[in-house]
């Protein structure tokens, strides 16, 4: 069962059937069993609770979508209250470092890990569409020298919809694979482009020989020499950054694919949906607003001081939270040690230091043990970026790459279930009643 299902309480037996929900409607008296299936109940059982004949019947009230599945899933578990986290039933902490993040996309997308010849063929077909259309390299050329990179992403993400008309028939196998390929063998080499455009920098097209973060690298760094060479352990834990970001069920720029994947549009358009919901500095802006916060912070010795800002309610504790994880996130403890690896490459970022006093500090103070305060997986990703020269605007950029797979096989998922409807939430009116001009 998700973190996302909660197990129904024992209570006393009061129905003939023991995989049901028996209710009492107090306004009229009468009795309802509703069938529990998979630890749920269908939200629309509750519509046959009526007050009256004209009543519309129950509804459930759930901003934020706390205690509602919108779906069935076979991708990606998570037990938050035991901090587990599992791709298609491989717990995370055996995937990474083990398995590259093609393979992981793969998996994600597919079910099962490919073989040799599979991956063989998966790598070759992502490799050959790294390429960006030249209007698409116009179209970046468009944007202001400051412009975001996140925003230089959704746009251009976007603008790839009208590109590639045919990929409006996404129940056509062949055709929605191909977008497939597309958009995770594109996506960094947009990435690449954008950082560059900010930096006033030539773009650099894309080297085949290289591995996929290898490449990206390339095409970010690349100055005057013929050749890029990659530092192995940079793109390695690279590459393990984006196996840890590249799913995480239902979260907010997820659902937003499912939900613009669920009118049917081409992935494009979904896709840049979803860059969107991760924009934001609650979801995939986190590790930045963790970065400026530990700078802000500036020495241990001003942690107690933070603190206590963050206790009286002024301040969030980045990197700290998470609407699933009620434990610490596994991604956290592997982004933990991958953060060593890199700083025997780049040297070692002052921001661990306060970082690591930070977590020690708030982990024993009852504010956040109390409330199952955790860090998650922005907490030291960010650090690791920093380290390894990414301005803070690339961070959700790199958090995109890496959660591109997992959105395309959510994406897919979705418009392949037959369950599945255009998706389209109630509310409760609370404005004013008829009235008219005078
Ligand atoms: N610092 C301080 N207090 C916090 C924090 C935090 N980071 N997170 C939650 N709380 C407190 C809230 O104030 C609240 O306290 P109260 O009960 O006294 O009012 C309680 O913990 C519950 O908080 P909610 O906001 O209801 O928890 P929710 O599940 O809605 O929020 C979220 C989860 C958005 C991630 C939140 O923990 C947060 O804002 N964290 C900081 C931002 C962050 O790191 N986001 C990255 C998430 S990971 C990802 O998206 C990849």
């Amino acid at each position: 069962m998700s973190a996302m299902t909660v197990a129904p309480k024992p209570v006393t037996p009061v129905s003939p059937s023991r995989d049901t929900l028996s209710v009492t409607d107090n306004r009229t008296g009468m009795s309802y069993e509703i069938p529990i299936h998979e630890g749920a109940i269908r939200a629309t059982e509750l519509r046959k609770i009526k007050s009256g004949a004209d009543d519309f019947g129950v509804v459930s009230y759930d901003p934020g979508f706390m205690n509602t599945a919108a779906c069935r899933s076979a991708i990606t578990y998570i037990d938050g209250d035991k901090g587990i986290l599992r791709y298609r039933g491989y717990p995370i902490e055996e995937i990474a470092g083990k398995k590259s993040f093609l393979e992981v996309a793969y998996l994600l997308l597919n079910g099962e890990f490919p073989t040799a010849a599979q991956s063989d063929a998966w790598v070759y077909e992502i490799t050959h569409h790294t390429f960006l259309h030249e209007n698409i390299k116009k179209f970046i050329d468009g944007f202001q020298h400051d412009a975001h990179t996140m925003g230089i992403l959704l746009s251009t993400i976007g603008a790839l919809s009208p590109f590639y008309p045919d990929a409006k028939k996404i129940f056509d196998d062949e055709t929605r694979q191909k977008q497939i390929v597309r958009l995770i063998a594109k996506t960094p080499t947009i990435a690449a482009f954008a950082y560059r455009h900010a930096t006033g920098l030539p773009y650099v097209y894309p080297d085949n020989d290289l591995s996929y973060a290898g490449n990206f690298l390339s095409m970010l760094w690349k100055t005057t020499e013929v050749k890029y060479q990659p530092d192995p352990i940079l793109a390695r834990a690279l590459d393990v950054l984006f196996v840890l970001h590249a799913d995480h069920e239902q979260n907010c720029s997820t659902s937003t694919m499912r939900v613009i994947g669920s009118s049917q549009p081409d992935p494009y358009s979904a896709a840049a949906g979803a860059v969107g919901a991760l924009y934001g500095p609650l979801h995939g802006g986190a590790n930045e607003q963790v970065v400026r916060m530990l700078e802000g912070i500036g020495s241990v010795k001003n942690i107690p001081e933070h603190i206590k800002r963050v206790k009286a309610g002024e301040l969030r504790l980045m990197g700290f939270g998470h609407r699933v994880y009620k434990n610490y996130d596994p991604r956290a403890r592997i982004i933990k040690r991958v953060a060593e690896e890199v700083f025997s490459v780049t040297g070692r970022n002052p921001l661990i230091d306060i970082a690591i006093e930070l977590e020690k500090i708030a982990l024993d103070d009852e504010y956040f043990i109390s409330r199952k305060l955790y860090p998650n997986v922005d907490f030291y990703s960010g650090i690791i970026y920093q380290a390894m020269h990414f301005p803070v605007e690339m961070f959700p950029v790199l958090f995109a790459i890496g959660r591109m797979p997992g959105w395309l096989a959510q994406w897919q998922e979705g418009i392949l279930d037959p369950d599945q409807k255009i998706a389209r939430p109630l509310q409760i009116y609370t404005g004013a009643g008829e009235r008219h001009i005078s």
